[in-house]
């Protein structure tokens, strides 16, 4: 009986880590991120462009994390109608990660 408590607290417990797992990339861009892309990724006239979607998130997962761990400014720069640089947030390379699957889920 006692093992089978143990059993359940277990699985119970790694369930819940798991779905704070998944969870974190959701967070980490509310917090971080949709101030400029917006809330669901849908970009912001002026100050991002659209994530949820788009080609580039469609694109290589290690693109994307690069630019999510550095920025991109200056002659990286992609898009004229977003005036503004992607600044470098000092996002961790586990989160980049996290943010990865998360826009790709989008
Ligand atoms: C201060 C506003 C701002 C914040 C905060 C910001 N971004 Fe950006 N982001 C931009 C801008 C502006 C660009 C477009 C840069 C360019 O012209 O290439 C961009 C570009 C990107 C791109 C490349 C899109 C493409 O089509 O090439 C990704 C991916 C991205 N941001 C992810 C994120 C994530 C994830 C976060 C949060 C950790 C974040 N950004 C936070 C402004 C921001």
């Amino acid at each position: 009986m006692r093992n089978i408590i143990i059993a359940v607290m277990a699985v119970t417990l790694l369930a819940f880590s798991g779905s704070a797992m998944a969870a974190s990339g959701a967070s980490i861009f509310k917090s971080k991120c949709s101030v400029c892309h917006g809330a669901t990724a849908q970009g912001k006239p002026g100050m991002a462009p659209m994530l949820a979607g788009s080609d580039f998130i469609k694109g290589p997962a290690g693109a994307i994390k690069s630019t999510i761990m550095n920025g991109r400014s200056g002659a990286e720069k992609k898009y004229k109608k977003f005036p503004i640089a992607m600044p470098k947030l000092g996002i961790k390379a586990q989160d980049a990660d996290e943010l990865v699957k998360y826009l790709k889920s989008l």
